[in-house]
């Protein structure tokens, strides 16, 4: 196993290379920041292990880059909920408190090594997706469903609001699917994950000419959702300067595409989501309340799962079953700890964080029966 460490502290980088070099199954490489491990790292490598606070790019940031090619696993010395949020939104898959001893660092590379072992060797089947079938049945999660589903008959503007991982996106695709545009596109773009100034020309497109780079006329996702929905995710990230646009662009119901003068109609629902505050936002002038107005026909909070508590058990044994499927285990269960502690952990990462914690106990379970300590919570505390 090729791993790479990512640890600006020199003792602490040191200290690794040592403890780890007599390990023969794992080589390891190690760099002094982000940027470096950035250019060296390929495909060769099977782990990623990065510390948090280093200067220049941080560890969220590398993670962000790497953008899904890795498996990382997190040393931090002090996990603020926040960065803890943004790792299990990024897919992160084990966190590690400094100090930690090389023995706590070798069994997370072991269970790593498990989990990738597993999840390789399950049938090649088209992964299942959750994205139209709910779970979970929590009288809070009915109010937002109710809501949902009367909104979903309208053409009015949806703003889904929320922590991250709690459904949001769920959410509005189950608008979508219950709306009359069912059989027109759904189109999902994601302000956070676009470069700023690429946003206004991916939602409006632009003709041949319009800038440098524009070698032949392209629609923007205005254009093609045309008809359907539109969902506008992360739009507390959108550029101040893009939000006049996007107004614009609602209200006359048109568009432009950049470089161009002819008017385009277009006829499309928008749903959109955050879970920043955005009327925080408003005050510091980072967003326009007349959009916030536009986009806010209909405000739908979803809770966060340690406000659905009495979900928490059903989501995870809906996961254990559909994992023992893939992975071709006999049924599984939990200990009565393990759901004890299931239902006392916060869930800062909601129901994404619980379903990564769910799949990772059923691969690394040693028996039927999931035991406390294999849901590795402890280091997320
Ligand atoms: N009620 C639910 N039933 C089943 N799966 C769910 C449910 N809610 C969320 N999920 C799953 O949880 C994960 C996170 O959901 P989603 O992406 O919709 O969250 P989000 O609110 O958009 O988060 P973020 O703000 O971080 O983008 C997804 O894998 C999704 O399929
Ligand atoms: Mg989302």
């Amino acid at each position: 196993m090729k791993i790479a460490i990512v640890e600006d502290d020199i003792n602490m980088r040191k200290s690794l290379e040592i403890s780890m070099s007599d390990y023969d199954e794992y080589t390891i490489k190690t760099f002094k920041n982000a940027k470096d491990a950035l250019k060296g790292l390929d495909d060769s490598y099977d782990l990623v292990i990065t510390d948090i606070n280093m200067p220049g790019i941080d560890g969220i940031e590398f993670v962000k880059q790497l953008d899904g090619k890795f498996d990382v696993i997190i040393m931090t010395g002090n996990a603020t909920l926040s960065r803890a949020i943004d790792s299990i939104h990024l897919g992160v898959k084990d966190f590690l408190l400094k100090p930690f001893d090389i023995d706590t660092l070798l069994d997370a590379i072991k269970r790593e090594s498990v989990v990738q072992k597993v999840i390789a060797s399950a049938p090649k089947k088209a992964k299942k997706t959750l994205k139209d079938d709910f779970l979970g049945s929590s009288k809070a999660l009915q109010k937002s469903l109710n809501i949902a589903n009367k909104a979903a008959k309208t053409d009015a503007s949806v703003l889904l609001l929320g922590q991250s991982g709690v459904g949001k996106e769920v959410f509005a695709n189950h608008i979508h699917k219950n709306s009359l545009r069912v059989k027109k596109p759904f189109i999902a773009i994601n302000m956070a994950a676009i470069p700023e100034n690429l946003i206004e020309s991916e939602l409006f497109g632009f003709e041949k000419g319009a800038f440098t780079d524009a070698t032949q006329d392209k629609a923007g996702q205005f254009e093609l959702a045309n008809g359907g929905t539109l969902f506008l995710d992360e739009i507390g990230e959108m550029p101040y300067g893009v939000q006049a646009k996007l107004l614009r662009a609602l209200q006359e119901k048109e568009v432009r595409r950049l470089g161009s003068a002819k008017a385009i109609k277009i006829d499309i629902r928008v749903i959109s989501a955050t879970n920043a505050n955005l009327n925080e936002k408003i005050k510091n002038q980072e967003f326009r309340e007349d959009l916030y107005y536009r986009l806010n026909t209909i405000p739908l909070s979803i809770p966060p799962l340690n406000e659905r508590k009495d979900e928490i058990l059903e989501i995870a044994n809906a996961m254990i079953e559909q994992n023992c499927k893939k992975y071709d285990f006999e049924l599984k269960s939990l200990s009565q700890e393990a759901k004890a502690e299931l239902l006392s952990y916060s869930w800062p990462g909601n129901i994404r964080e619980l379903i990564s914690v769910i799949e990772r106990s059923v691969i690394l379970s040693d028996t039927q029966e999931i035991q406390l300590e294999e849901l590795y919570l402890e280091n997320r505390k």
